[in-house]
């Protein structure tokens, strides 16, 4: 049984464990259309880069299905455009649209019909790959993790982020299935708090200990020998081995360089864009200011007062001791192991 992405043949639709009310609350959210799936994908409903690739690729089939009738070809295109830009920093979205299309298109002549029943398989074999891809993840991550090792993350890069068993929670539940004891720092993760309230929830029903932080914490805990290593996941990672993720991951990293902490990152290899040179070329998103006035309906500074909600921020490769994705753990220099990793990967 799928967790929090499911397809209800029943009701023919996608449905979500909504993230914006873990973890006092676990309502399913329907996506029936193209709006309603770039609103769950917009609010964060559904977050995490392979989770949005998954959503998108399910959301391709619905819009789809929404184009019938008379000229649905065109109707679809512009669907598929308004889907694909539904957030910007995370390039599993984009990924998994023009995988949608590159299928298609290599069938040239499917009818409406046909067309929704293929891409309706593709989305569910691209779920199941998601699935599979993190196993691998994690039975390669398992190996940068020291039996006894506290690790910090940032953010939520765990199941709820992916298919399943999650990038940089699959590494510790990797290391976890390995027989090694591993305890969890979780940042809280301000604005939205994916740390607190979802990487908490998912440890913690699995007994995996896990002990919140304000992000604010990160160099007293680092100073004092309480954190091993550091992983997180990625939104997307440029040629070069500069990875987006998370506002604030930058600065764990920095801070991790600082006290001689291996900071790893983990992602499948759907989240290197090679079309992407380097960091400076990747869009940062920039969310509503009321992500960061207001903790839920409560507003915390005055009215009128303006602030930043940038959503993401970028890692140098320099300060990323390792990228763990489903074909091993790459190494600097990144621009050669990325590169050898496609074409392996190419050459199978
Ligand atoms: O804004 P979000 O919650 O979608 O951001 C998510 C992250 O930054 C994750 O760390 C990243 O997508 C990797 S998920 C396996």
């Amino acid at each position: 049984m799928d967790w929090h992405i499911r397809f209800s043949d029943e009701k023919g639709c996608l449905l979500l464990l909504d993230q914006r009310f873990l973890p006092n609350r676990e309502d399913w959210f329907e996506c029936t259309d193209t709006a309603s799936t770039i609103y769950a994908l917009q609010t964060m409903v559904v977050r995490g880069a392979p989770a949005i690739g998954v959503t998108a690729a399910y959301g391709c089939w619905l819009a789809a299905r929404e184009a019938a009738g008379e000229g649905w070809e065109k109707r679809l295109e512009t669907l598929l455009t308004d889907l694909e830009n539904a957030r910007p920093t995370a390039v599993n979205l984009r990924w998994a649209v023009r995988r949608m299309r590159a299928a298609r298109d290599a069938r040239p002549g499917l009818d409406h019909e046909a067309l929704c029943a293929f891409w309706l398989e593709l989305a569910k074999e691209i779920h199941e790959e998601d699935k599979r891809l993190c196993r691998l993840i994690g039975t390669h991550g398992a190996t940068v993790i020291d039996d006894g090792d506290t690790v910090m993350t940032h953010c939520n890069a765990g199941a709820l982020a992916t298919a399943d068993y999650g990038t940089a929670l699959g590494v510790i539940r990797g290391a976890v299935d390995a027989g090694k004891r591993v305890e969890v720092i979780a940042n809280e993760t301000r604005p939205f708090l994916q740390g607190a309230r979802l990487t908490a929830y998912e440890l913690h029903k699995d007994g995996i200990p896990v002990k919140v932080a304000c992000d604010n914490a990160c160099s007293l805990l680092m100073k004092r020998g309480m954190v091993d290593k550091v992983v997180v996941g990625a939104d997307r990672i440029a040629a070069n081995g500069d990875a987006a993720n998370k506002i604030g991951t930058s600065g764990v990293a920095i801070l991790a360089r600082h006290y001689g902490i291996p900071f790893y990152v983990a992602a499948p290899l759907s989240t290197i864009d090679r079309e992407t040179p380097d960091g400076d070329a990747i869009p940062i998103e920039d969310r509503t200011p009321r992500e960061v006035t207001h903790v839920g309906d409560h507003q915390i500074t005055p009215d009128g007062v303006g602030v930043f909600n940038f959503a993401f921020d970028v890692t140098p490769a320099e300060f990323i001791t390792g990228i763990v994705t489903e074909r091993g753990v790459l190494l600097p220099p990144y621009s050669e192991s990325i590169a050898r990793a496609f074409a392996e990967r190419e050459a199978e």
